[in-house]
């Protein structure tokens, strides 16, 4: 038993520390043979063993501190991307995957009627007005209540002048341009045939001062400056250059700019609708959300709501409530996201939503001069002195017009869809205005859904936007801080 345990002992891998001091099989004659060559075996099974053991301790080693590692690149990730690895994505160009697609309400046909679920237990008739844009009316889409409460709330608020009476700082872009009249010349002559057409002039003053006037006002200008010589009603270049550069707003401004004669006459606030704001804007919010389908952080991360009041002969020419998005041209709202510097910035308002809160006692129609027309020509929007722009004298030859009825809301989209599920180009055809108010005050308000047609700097926008501190705790998960946000991009509105 004893000498059994004992070579049984002397084989098990706890003796190990004895081995070294059994003596040598080269020293050991040739009938040890056996024990050496067993005891060799020994040896070299437990260093297999052990070599086995480090390799598979190293793996885990291995695995468990990339592990770590990794574990420690999420938690880094949002807060300002600073010592990324340099296997992961640049900072400055993250790409974001589209895991959303616009609805688009279709509007099958012009009078087509359908049903939309705006509140639980009502349903509320949609009808179809145009295709070209793509614009909608439900009437009833707010209560009397809530129309009250929109205004009072904006009358306490206060109304500012919708548009100033002359723009300043427009001499200095020029003069800091350091345009020749040559260049001035060719910047106004849209049709590039040498001449200047009443309608070349009158665009350009428009945008140019938001002083709004008539081919009328544009001959008794040329009078009073003798500027159109030949007498011709167009402006040769010679003739043009013989005006001074701001000559035509001198003349204004001596005779006088009444309010009539801009391009908006009424007066307008702004009302937040996220957490904290009245119930009633809020509700309106959460009918938007369910009228437009689009997803609420969209809706949520918007312009306020703008309350507009005309009063009587009031009125608002018509334009586009957003440019035209070119490669170069920023969106306001993702602007300071985007970190780019370009000259072209416009408000990209994806959807109007427009309200009317009040019934209107005479004119104030919207209108819309060239829904679903065959074609969009802008230069025939002005012809023969009949300005379809002009919402004081051509809304009768608009091609659609809205009655204002209080509670009805209309809405349109301000772009087409780039049939990807994201925003496309700007849609021409959704060209509209305010007609003059004939009688009584006109009260109005206006959602508008701002996107960037840029998916990538709509993505990072709201990425920053998320990453802005909490001011509440009970907001879940991934859902934006809405009215911290609000509260800091629209203050100057
Ligand atoms: C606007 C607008 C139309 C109207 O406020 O942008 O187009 O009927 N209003 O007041
Ligand atoms: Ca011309
Ligand atoms: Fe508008």
């Amino acid at each position: 038993m004893t000498d059994n345990q004992e070579d049984a002992e002397d084989t098990t891998p706890s003796r190990r520390p004895t081995l070294p001091l059994r003596p040598p099989c080269e020293r050991l004659s040739g009938h040890k043979s056996s024990v050496c060559s067993r005891s060799y075996f020994v040896v070299v099974m437990v260093f297999f063993h052990v070599y086995i053991i480090n390799v598979i301790a190293l793996l885990f080693y291995v695995h468990y501190s990339s592990g770590q590692q990794d574990a420690s690149r999420t938690r880094d990730a949002p807060s300002g991307g600073h010592q990324r690895p340099e296997s992961r994505r640049p900072p400055s160009k993250p790409e974001f995957v589209r895991d959303v697609s616009l609805a688009r309400i279709e509007g099958i046909r012009v009078g087509h009627v359908q049903k939309v679920s705006l509140v639980s237990g009502k349903v509320h008739e949609m009808r179809t007005l145009s295709l070209k844009p793509l614009l909608f009316e439900i009437p009833g889409f707010l209560s009397d209540d809530e129309c009250r409460v929109v205004m009072q709330l904006a009358q306490l608020k206060g109304l500012m002048e919708s548009q100033l009476m002359v723009q300043v700082g427009q001499e200095e872009l020029a003069k800091e341009l350091n345009l020749s009249p040559e260049e001035i010349f060719n910047l106004l002559d849209i049709n590039q045939d040498g001449q200047l057409q009443l309608q070349e002039i009158l665009t350009h003053s428009r945008v140019r001062d938001g002083i709004w006037l008539t081919p009328e006002n544009l001959r008794e200008i040329y009078a009073g400056l003798k500027a159109d010589k030949d007498n011709n009603g167009l402006l040769s270049l010679e003739e043009f250059r013989l005006l001074s550069n701001d000559a035509f707003q001198r003349f204004l401004l001596q005779r006088g700019v009444k309010r009539s004669q801009l391009v908006r006459n009424s007066r307008h606030t702004w009302l937040y609708q996220g957490k904290g704001a009245h119930q009633v804007l809020q509700d309106i919010k959460e009918k938007v959300i369910r009228l437009t389908r689009l997803p609420p952080t969209l809706v949520d991360l918007s312009e306020p709501l703008q309350v507009v009041r005309y009063e009587e002969g009031g009125h608002y020419h018509a334009h586009h409530d957003s440019g035209p998005v070119y490669p170069e041209t920023a969106c306001t709202h993702t602007r300071l996201a985007a970190n780019t510097s370009t000259p072209f910035e416009t408000s990209c308002r994806y959807i109007t939503v427009l309200f009317y809160l009040n019934s209107v006692d005479g004119g104030g129609e919207t209108a819309f001069p060239v829904a679903d027309n065959r074609t969009y020509d802008e230069v025939s929007l002005i012809q023969n002195d009949v300005d379809l722009l002009d919402t004081r004298r051509n809304c009768d030859k608009s091609n659609l017009r809205v009655k204002p009825i209080k509670g009805t809301a209309v809405f349109w989209y301000n772009y087409l869809s780039d049939g990807r599920g994201w925003v496309g180009e700007q849609d021409e055809f959704a060209l509209h205005g305010g007609c003059v108010v004939t009688r009584g005050t006109k009260w109005v308000a206006n959602k508008w859904i701002n996107i960037d047609p840029d998916y990538q700097r709509q993505a990072l926008y709201q990425q920053l936007v998320s990453q802005l501190p909490e001011d509440d705790e009970d907001d879940e998960g991934l859902t934006l801080n809405k009215d911290m946000q609000h509260a800091s991009i629209h203050q100057e509105l």
